[in-house]
């Protein structure tokens, strides 16, 4: 009778630790299904959600040929809706020369102009990565 119930002490034991140590996998598991899609960044301040991501993709900031390719490609590569062409250096130059430069070419891609999507859709490049991009696709 005695060792009846010394195994089945033993036996609570057992399942009383599994059942806290799968609730506690539990819990991350629903901590981590709980956790935010997506955090907002605010212009000009510094973005939490983007600092590790960028670290992430490869210690820093997106040389402009990664921005290009996976964001501003879309449109400047082919041209869609008149977007100028990477590699069209006489289109940008022309745009630059127009309107005042690069620096204004910059400002209006963060606003966003016409059919050009704000920051082209790159929500978290940081300026110096937008303009690497544009010197990139401009070759200017
Ligand atoms: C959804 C399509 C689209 C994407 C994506 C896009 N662009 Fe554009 N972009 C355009 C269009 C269209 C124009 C021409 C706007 C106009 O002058 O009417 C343009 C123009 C520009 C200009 C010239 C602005 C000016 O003042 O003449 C710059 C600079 C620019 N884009 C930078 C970028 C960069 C950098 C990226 C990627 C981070 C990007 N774009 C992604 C569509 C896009």
């Amino acid at each position: 009778m005695n060792l009846i119930k010394k195994i089945l002490v033993a036996q609570t034991a057992v399942l009383a630790l599994w059942a806290v140590s799968a609730q506690a996998a539990t819990n991350d598991d629903i901590a981590e299904r709980l956790k935010p899609v997506g955090e907002v960044c605010i212009q000009g301040e510094e973005c939490a959600a983007a600092g590790p991501a960028a670290a992430a993709a490869g210690g820093g900031a997106l040389s402009g040929e990664e921005v290009v390719g996976k964001f501003c490609n879309a449109c400047h590569g082919t041209g869609l809706l008149d977007a100028p062409k990477v590699g069209d250096t006489a289109a940008w130059q022309a745009r630059a020369d127009e309107k005042g430069g690069l620096d204004v070419l910059l400002a209006n891609a963060i606003t966003g102009i016409n059919a050009m999507p704000p920051k082209g859709t790159c929500a978290s490049c940081s300026d110096d990565e937008l303009m690497a991009a544009i010197k990139q696709m401009s070759g200017l």
